[in-house]
């Protein structure tokens, strides 16, 4: 039976739009249509194809999955090596590295390509005639197995190249990683089925990539970045790594989108600080930064040495793990009442500074990693997180420990502890009774991006409620420099200093001001949400339950809360005298009011803008009610463009869309 062309047409019509959204979502995390209208075209293009079975290839979207459990993973021998890097600790060693580099091309300044070291593993994507073909690990770098069937389903990994000029053989290298989101939702079900947690998100890559069962794999959400080339026949005509990276995003591969090229030493060192600033917020783990030679001839010209390339090198981050001992457990009582057991250790160096607590969570969690005093312990500290306690190692644990149990009174006040039934949680019951409470909340009340009260700090607290002096964030407004100058390490100056900073703090925002008040599961945003909805306090404090769930972003639980707490008439004494103390805030329109000119309509960023960050103009933009999209159509509104504008500056010329700088974009917003 021959097929109707118009229904062959249809199916790679749709293969194409398939890909095309999957690219969007999986790749750049910017879905351009609905879930729904995703599966109706999945759905669609499987029906033809279950009608026409011989119309089936392996490169469509449909095929990702299905694929046999295998008995054993076959060989692969790699056409080119799949080689390591050169790690650098610290500056000096970069130094040297560049000192290399500039003596070896006889050149000043060297310009590099710089991207984050992916935390994953690596993997190489053998496409022959622009058709995925084989999927391979690294293995010893010269063999690896070949895990194509599970290298499928990863959704990030093209089946089919989509540039126009496809080389009749390309390798794509790069790295295979578990998102942190995913990793924290593989291990809730792990745990739900009572199966053993993974240990970090590489450690769950690794397990799930190397599962003779397809299945299996597709199951976890694994993605896929791209970082460079092996062996091609029909080379990509690019002579910049930059440029190579380009080429692979156009054919839809991901590739960092934190990747810069940058100039000389300097600039690899800023790049280095800024990306271990944004390491926390990064989807992924990474564990460094990889500088190269931008050039490629000049990395052809620097070779390799053993089996590492001279032209780059590994920017390590400080180990993030060590391993030390438990000399005690103690609880410590949080703003909300929460018992933390904390475990007091032998001082360790990890992540950059010397650690002598980590946090142990909650009850359940000592338990289920049974940590004792006297344990061995790995212990881990990411960034500027708190650090914690990942395992013990149980083949070093002394004989005679005894496990961890809560106390059932409050360490500090005495009173009741309660743990809720759907709670990991113990609380001390005695809420702001319970002096540690109590100085919680002033601290949170004082925090930065709360009240910013510059300069009251964890000492000086303590000392004002162990003396009485003050109980509540009103008790602030009423402080003169007496009561504070005579506290110990506290001369006139500093207490001078600490009254006007009390005193600037009364020029607040409403959004600062319910942040302030510690209301329990209401953080920055919801704060930010709160205000603009209501416009003032005393709106909120009125609203019930469910009036508050008319908020964007605010289900039962929150709205529960923020009832609670406003139904507490200590609460509403707290907020009056705030007030009567003189704390103000300008009253926040609602956000209907909101330039009108902004209200959904849909922008573009792209290049560099001279003092907004990019998230900055899209929090302004979201605030006004417009949307940011990640690219540019004949639909698109407006396209904002800064310094080094990539192809979107094009495309909104070429389509003749409205093009903002930064200042056009601030006059917009104003509703200038
Ligand atoms: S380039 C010639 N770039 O780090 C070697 N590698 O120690 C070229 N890695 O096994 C490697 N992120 O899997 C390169 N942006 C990146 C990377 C990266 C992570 C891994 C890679 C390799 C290991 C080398």
């Amino acid at each position: 039976m021959t097929v109707p062309k118009s229904i062959a047409k249809r199916i790679k019509q749709l293969r194409e739009e398939i890909e095309r959204h999957n690219y969007q979502y999986y790749a750049l995390d910017n879905p351009l249509i609905s879930d729904a209208d995703y599966d109706r075209m999945f759905h669609e293009l499987q029906e033809l194809e279950g009608r026409h079975p011989e119309l089936v290839t392996a490169d469509s979207p449909t095929q990702r999955v299905g694929a046999e459990p295998l008995a054993e993973f076959a060989e692969v021998a790699h056409r080119t090596p799949m080689l390591s890097l050169n790690n650098a600790f610290d500056e000096k060693e970069v130094a040297a590295f560049d000192r290399r580099v500039r003596e070896a091309l006889a050149l000043e300044r060297v310009e590099y390509a710089a991207e984050p070291k992916f935390d994953g593993l690596a993997v190489s994507l053998a496409y022959e005639r622009g058709v995925l073909i084989r999927g391979a690990t690294r293995g010893d770098g010269y063999t690896g197995e070949d895990v194509t069937a599970n290298l499928r389903t990863v959704r990030a990994i093209p089946l089919k190249l989509a540039g126009r000029h496809v080389p009749e053989m390309l390798e794509v290298r790069g790295e295979v990683l578990m998102l942190k989101a995913d990793f924290e939702q593989l291990n809730r079900i792990q745990r739900e089925k009572g199966e053993k947690a993974f240990v970090n998100p590489r450690n769950a890559a690794a397990g799930s990539l190397r599962q003779l069962d397809p299945r299996i794999t597709a199951s976890r959400r694994l993605t896929f970045f791209a970082y460079g080339l092996g062996a091609v026949d029909g080379a990509p005509r690019v002579s910049r790594h930059s440029e190579l990276l380009d080429y692979l995003a156009q054919n839809r591969f991901p590739v960092a989108r934190e990747r810069k090229v940058v100039k000389g030493l300097e600039g690899l060192l800023d790049y280095y600080r800024v990306i271990g600033a944004k390491r926390m917020g990064l989807p992924y783990d990474i564990d460094g930064v990889v500088y190269k030679v931008n050039d490629l001839p000049a990395q052809g010209k620097l070779g390799f040495v053993a089996r590492a390339p001279r032209f780059a090198v590994a920017h390590k981050f400080p180990a993030e793990e060590a391993t030390t001992r438990v000399e005690a457990i103690e609880v410590q009582v949080g703003r909300t009442g929460a018992l933390t057991p904390v475990a007091r250790l032998d001082p360790v160096f990890v992540g950059g500074v010397t650690v002598t607590n980590a946090t142990l969570h909650n009850e359940d969690e000592v338990h289920r990693k049974d940590i004792r005093v006297g344990d061995t312990v790995v212990v881990r500290r990411a960034g500027d997180v708190i650090p914690e306690v990942v395992r013990a190692l149980a083949e070093k644990r002394p004989a005679h420990t005894r496990t961890f149990i809560m106390p059932t009174k409050c360490p500090v006040c005495g009173s009741t502890v309660k743990k809720l039934e759907d709670e990991a949680v113990a609380r001390c019951t005695a809420g702001l009774y319970c002096p540690a409470q109590r100085k919680q909340a002033l601290l949170h009340f004082a925090s930065r991006r709360a009240m910013d009260i510059e300069g009251l700090g964890e000492k000086l607290v303590d000392q004002l409620v162990e003396n009485q002096i003050i109980s509540t964030p009103a008790d602030l407004y009423k402080l003169g420099i007496a009561a504070l100058s005579g506290l110990e390490r506290m001369a006139e100056k500093s207490a001078t200093n600490v009254i006007a900073a009390i005193e600037k703090s009364k020029r607040t925002t409403l959004a600062r001001f319910i942040y302030a008040l510690g209301i329990r599961n209401v953080g920055e945003a919801t704060a930010r949400d709160l205000a603009q909805h209501f416009g003032g306090i005393d709106e909120i404090a009125e609203a019930d339950v469910e009036v508050l769930q008319q908020v964007t972003d605010i289900g039962p639980v929150v709205a529960q809360s923020i009832a609670q707490f406003f139904a507490e008439r200590h609460n509403l004494e707290v907020i009056a005298q705030l007030l009567a103390a003189g704390v103000s805030f300008e009253r926040v329109a609602p956000a209907v009011s909101v330039s009108g000119r902004v209200r959904g309509k849909t922008f573009v960023l792209t290049g560099t803008l001279p003092n907004l960050t990019r998230d900055d103009a899209k929090q302004k933009i979201e605030a006004s009610g417009g949307s940011v999209i990640g690219s540019v159509s004949k639909k698109t509104d407006y396209v904002v463009v800064g310094a080094d504008p990539g192809s979107k500056y094009d495309r909104a010329v070429e389509l003749g869309v409205t093009v903002l700088d930064e200042s056009g974009l601030l006059a917009l917003l104003k509703g200038v």
